[in-house]
């Protein structure tokens, strides 16, 4: 098969802040897509309150995948489906780690679908090492001074140490 137009694939999320498990999922994804844009939700439908600003949670996205030009990123305030249909992606990617995530996921996907039925989502599963992992987890475990090396690369790590500086 001839494919004239590269496949596009967004990764839309918090990630506030990204973990390795949201790294490896938009690695993943570039099984299915030739460039996959990370695009950090100004605000979330469901707002946790976030630690970091979109520009600092933005800027760690960039950090972490400057090794692969593969992977883009933005931000984005309004709906996904415009975005989505604004880069011409095919597929909307999301990470599915355990049975409690389907519910949430399904209806954003149906809603999707008929909000813009040009993209597909497509869920894929983190390694097993980062199937229990949440952004939400690694904040309150670095706020109350746990270990989180092992959930967030570099760039995020020392983030998260100068906020519990402060
Ligand atoms: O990492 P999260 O917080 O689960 O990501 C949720 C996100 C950002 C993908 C979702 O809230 C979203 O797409 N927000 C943009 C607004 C939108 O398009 N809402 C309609 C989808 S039901």
């Amino acid at each position: 098969m001839i494919r004239e137009q590269p496949v596009v694939a967004i990764y839309p999320g918090s990630f506030d802040p990204i973990t390795k498990g949201h790294e490896d999922v938009a690695r993943r994804s570039l099984r299915i897509a030739d460039r996959v844009v990370v695009a950090v939700a100004q605000n979330a439908s469901q707002t946790k309150g976030n630690l970091f600003s979109v520009e600092e949670r933005l800027e760690m996205v960039r950090e972490v995948f400057q090794d692969d030009e593969r992977i883009e990123s933005c931000h984005f305030e309004g709906l996904l489906v415009d975005l989505a249909r604004e880069m011409g992606a095919q597929f909307v990617i999301r990470g599915l780690r355990a049975v409690s995530d389907f519910e949430y996921e399904f209806q954003m996907a149906q809603m999707n679908r008929e909000l813009w039925s040009e993209a597909e989502t497509v869920f894929l599963t983190p390694d097993q090492r980062y199937a229990f992992l949440s952004a939400s987890q690694v904040r309150e475990v670095s706020r109350l001074g746990g270990d989180v090396s092992r959930f967030v690369s570099a760039p995020v790590l020392r983030r998260l140490e100068r906020v519990s500086e402060e």
